[in-house]
């Protein structure tokens, strides 16, 4: 885990200076002790039901963090083919797997289908094509709780203003399609929004999921889905993730009791495992002042991490070069071709922050990057995504190669002759 020696940012107890010789910059860099602490923080918080958890594979695809959740005994959430087919080559079984798309076609249910994925309809229209490709088959629903929650309007994934799911409120016209179908109806599914560091919203929801559920006799398992947050803010505290454990697996074990019989329960963390295990270094390469800012500029950019831009998400910014120094009041900036391009963002545009000392040359290190960082990069003004290492034991290893040139352009039939 990370820790200071001579003034200097430790990742995984290697200086991120030397991992910066060795692999370059831009660079993400990723704790394997982390993850696996995130992991067993939530098995253990909720070791009364048991749940079978589920990593939601879009907070990170990397093959390599995956093999660690495999280890640690966890299934995947995937919510497109291309996801599926990735969980499948790292060794997940595909009964491991729950499909969660949203507007999904015929292709991607079939895919799905073909290769003995469960799948987890969002949609009436879904359920419908479901049917019709799988008369007789298995199916969960996810469920629109009329609830919502998350760190931004943009990620909030229950309620009135959200796209997904079924309403609670369509229940017969659901009992309907499973009967014209033959379906049977597997599990109910619910993910409300993500970054979620306040339990009263996540337990409404699991009420009105639960009251949901009480409606079909069938039930092998009910999901409710990811959402965990971490505090990314100084100021932020932590999810009380004990105490909503033992409430979920309470409710959740009340709630069988009623129905009549065991049910497994399902969770889908995504952020909570990975975020704080990933780390995105990046080089400081100018600096200059405007009458309202002092700019430090570095050479990544909202290509590598679009949180602050997409969300006016805050990422700590250390100076991994001199981590403590007389502090400057400044605005960190990429190197891409837009002025919005700032890691400091706030809702309503740049926010200056301190950091220590910084000087051309120093790396920064932008922290808690790991879910929703990389998976989100781009190659826009053709700078190349960035090569991750993951760190374990003192060691680090190379776990995706920085892209070329080549691999720009490598779909490009009118370069093909190059
Ligand atoms: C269906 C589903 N499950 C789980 C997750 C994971 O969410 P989080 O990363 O907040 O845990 C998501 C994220 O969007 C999702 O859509």
């Amino acid at each position: 885990m990370s820790a200071v020696r001579d003034n200097r940012l430790l990742l995984g107890g290697i200086e991120a200076e030397a991992l910066a010789r060795e692999f370059g910059t831009p660079l993400y860099v990723y704790e394997e002790e982390v993850i696996r602490r995130q992991a067993r923080l939530l098995r253990e918080s909720f070791a009364e039901v048991a749940p079978e958890f589920h990593f939601a594979l879009k907070a990170n695809f990397n093959p390599a963090l995956l093999a660690i959740l495999r280890d640690e005994g966890y299934g995947i959430d995937a919510v497109s083919p291309f996801e599926v087919q990735l969980a499948l080559a790292v060794g997940f079984a595909p009964r491991q797997v729950l499909f969660t798309g949203n507007n999904t076609d015929e292709r991607d249910l079939r895919y799905c289908l073909e290769q003995g994925v469960p799948v987890n309809v969002g949609s009436l229209v879904e359920l419908e094509r479901y049917g019709r490709l799988n008369p007789g088959g298995a199916v969960s629903i996810r469920i629109n709780p009329d609830v919502g929650a998350g760190h931004h309007r943009h990620v909030i994934t229950g309620g009135p203003h959200s796209k997904f799911g079924i309403y609670f409120t369509e229940r017969e016209r659901v009992l309907t399609l499973l009967a014209e179908h033959r379906l049977t109806l597997s599990g109910v599914h619910s993910h409300i929004g993500t970054g979620i560091l306040q339990t009263a919203l996540m337990l409404e929801a699991m009420e009105i999921i639960l009251r949901t559920a009480r409606a079909f006799r069938d039930l092998q398992f009910v999901d409710f889905g990811g959402g965990f947050g971490v505090p990314y803010r100084p100021e932020q505290a932590p999810l009380p993730l004990a105490e909503l454990g033992r409430e979920m697996a309470r409710r959740f074990k009340s709630f069988c009791a009623d129905y009549g019989r065991p049910l497994r329960m399902k969770l889908e963390p995504g952020r909570f495992v990975v975020a704080q295990s990933g780390t995105l270094l990046a080089r400081v390469t100018n600096i200059s002042s405007t009458p309202a800012h002092r700019f430090v500029g570095t050479d990544s950019g909202f290509n590598h991490l679009i949180r602050p831009v997409l969300y006016g998400a805050y990422h700590e910014v250390v100076n991994a070069s001199a981590v403590e120094g007389t502090l400057e009041n400044v605005a960190v900036a990429g190197n891409i071709c837009e002025s919005g391009d700032v890691f400091t963002h706030a809702d309503d545009g740049i926010a200056d922050r301190p950091l220590s000392a910084p000087q051309v040359g120093h790396l920064l290190a932008f922290r808690d990057a790991g879910a929703y960082g990389m998976v989100l990069s781009s190659q826009y003004n053709m700078r190349p995504r960035p090569a991750e290492v993951l760190v374990a034991g003192g060691r680090a290893r190379l776990i995706r190669r920085r892209e070329t040139f080549a691999d720009l352009v490598r779909n490009f039939p009118d370069l093909d002759a190059l």
